[in-house]
């Protein structure tokens, strides 16, 4: 339902993605780790085109965008149906912070799709019962946990309804309490077949909810498999460092 096809990167005359594929399935959850600066958060941000990657196409269920030299107004239409279907969670929740959590569900589905308010009423609520935050959804974000926040913005994302979440280390700005909840909704969303892409350095997460871990180490996957392969046996000579520098 995801493809990403040779995705090529530099910023400032440095490669930085180096013709990175990926196909991935309905259902999968998926762990990418690597170390600091090996491309992680770019790849992420170029599989919905918030970053131009300089080669390469991404197709998300029926929608191809291929990235070529000049970008025109009929490219921006394109991403923007590509974006449709994707979700996006950062490291630091980004919620608009002068609106309560439950305007903050409620907002894209009437701004970007015209939903009526009654409705996006409706799928907020239920949204937000899924995620835990019932109690809390006429609160405004600086009142909530970090782990709180995180949960409202993955359910200000699943109100678009996407077919695939992206996350960027969700919880690594989180005490491992407040990670918990975080990931604890990322498996039930799992358990649900919703498709997910997380960028973690919770190898434990990684290992223990992933269908299926990619290492990343200088702008290329370098290894990817079973997560019990990944980290009990791993082929590549990168990963077994990269692991080792964990320990
Ligand atoms: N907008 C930008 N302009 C210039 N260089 C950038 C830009 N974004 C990223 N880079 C560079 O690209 C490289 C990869 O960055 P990226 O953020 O993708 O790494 P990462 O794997 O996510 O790292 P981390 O684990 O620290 O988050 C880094 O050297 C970074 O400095
Ligand atoms: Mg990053």
């Amino acid at each position: 339902m995801l493809k990403a096809s040779n995705i090529v990167k530099s910023f400032s005359g440095n490669e930085i993605l180096r013709g990175i594929s990926l196909e991935v399935e309905r259902g999968e959850l998926i762990s990418i780790i690597g170390p600091s600066g090996c491309g992680k958060s770019t790849f992420l941000r170029c599989l919905n085109f918030l970053e131009h990657p300089d080669a390469g196409d991404v197709q998300v269920e029926n929608v191809k965008l291929a990235s070529h030299g000049a970008w025109r107004r009929a490219d921006e239409a394109q991403a923007h149906r590509l974006r449709s279907h994707v979700g996006m969670v950062f490291q630091s929740f980004n919620l608009f912070p002068h609106r309560t959590v439950l305007e903050n569900v409620m907002l894209a589905p009437m701004q970007v799709k015209g939903l009526e308010e009654g409705k996006a009423h409706k799928i907020a609520c239920e949204l937000l019962e899924k995620v835990g935050l019932s109690a809390v959804k006429g609160r405004y974000p600086d009142r909530l946990s970090g782990g709180q926040q995180q949960r409202a913005a993955i359910a200000r994302a699943l109100a678009m309804k996407p077919s695939v979440m992206l996350y960027d280390e969700p919880t690594s700005a989180l005490d491992p309490e407040l990670s918990e909840e975080v990931l604890s909704v990322m498996r039930a969303l799992d358990a649900e077949g919703m498709t997910q892409l997380v960028v973690t350095h919770d190898m434990r997460f990684a290992r223990a909810a992933s269908d299926r871990v990619l290492f990343m180490e200088a702008g290329q996957i370098v290894e990817s498999g079973d997560p019990d392969v990944i980290f009990a046996n791993p082929r590549e000579a990168g990963t077994r460092r990269f692991l080792r520098t964990l320990l």
